[in-house]
């Protein structure tokens, strides 16, 4: 077998607040593979959050070994870590932040420009491909704020894939839809893993939403659970 897309080892994380230390993460072990779709679930202070940021590589773990693509990420240096993250990890949040003076299409585009610090003519055309994909072909000159909030989801979805990345984080991404425009935005991800080489690991409290992945593993005790 092939090695693991990521592979996460006694991942430990503990948040030091003075007196309350709290440890969120206990000696978690964690695997996915390549072209997976994973539901993370758990109730909220489980520590979805937070094993969803350090996977993202936005914040480094107490301690314990974090693998991506055969590449030990835990303790890395934070210039490599922006690297890695720019050309493998794609985001959606449960409040898109997207830019709101930007357009739809100016906000897909963005991470491309921001990795290579210009925006070239092959970024615009594959945002416009991508949005068409999000179902969005008409909607890619309006403003972020003229969206209704399952469009902007949509958007962000577009945007985590500009790159490219091997595996999204979404956190909650429908967490903040009503249940029409959250099946959506499932349908689409669903439809996107299929056809492309792009893991997805989605956080939810939702076990319709949780249903609707290949696999469901659960935070219990600051470890995960799978089945
Ligand atoms: N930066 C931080 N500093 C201190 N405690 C934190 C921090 N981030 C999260 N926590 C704590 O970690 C626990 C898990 O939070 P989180 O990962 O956001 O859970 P979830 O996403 O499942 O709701 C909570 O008890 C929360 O208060
Ligand atoms: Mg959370």
């Amino acid at each position: 077998m092939s090695a693991p897309l990521i592979e996460v080892r006694q991942l430990v994380k503990r948040f030091d607040e003075g007196e309350a230390a709290v440890t969120v993460l206990k000696g978690l072990d964690l695997s996915i593979g390549t072209h997976e779709m994973v539901a993370l679930l758990g109730p909220s202070g489980s520590g979805k959050s937070t094993l969803l940021t350090i996977l993202g590589t936005l914040m480094q773990p107490t301690s314990g070994s974090y693998r991506m693509l055969g590449l030990e990420l835990a303790g890395a240096k934070d210039r490599a870590l922006t690297e890695f993250r720019n050309s493998h990890i794609g985001f959606v949040f449960q409040f898109h932040h997207l830019l709101p003076d930007f357009t739809a299409l100016e906000n897909v585009v963005f991470p491309a420009a921001a990795r290579r610090g210009r925006e070239a003519a092959a970024d615009r055309a594959r945002g416009a491909e991508l949005l068409d994909r999000v179902g969005l072909a008409d909607r890619m000159h309006f403003p972020a704020t003229k969206l209704s909030g399952g469009q902007k989801q949509r958007v962000a979805i577009a945007r985590a894939l500009m790159n490219q990345p091997e595996l999204v984080l979404a956190d909650e991404p429908t967490g903040n839809l009503d249940r029409e425009s959250a099946s959506y935005v499932m349908d689409l991800i669903t439809e996107i893993n299929r056809e492309e080489a792009t893991s997805f690991l989605i956080s939810t409290h939702d076990e319709t939403i949780a249903g609707r992945c290949k696999r469901q593993i659960r935070m219990v005790d600051g470890q995960v659970q799978t089945g």
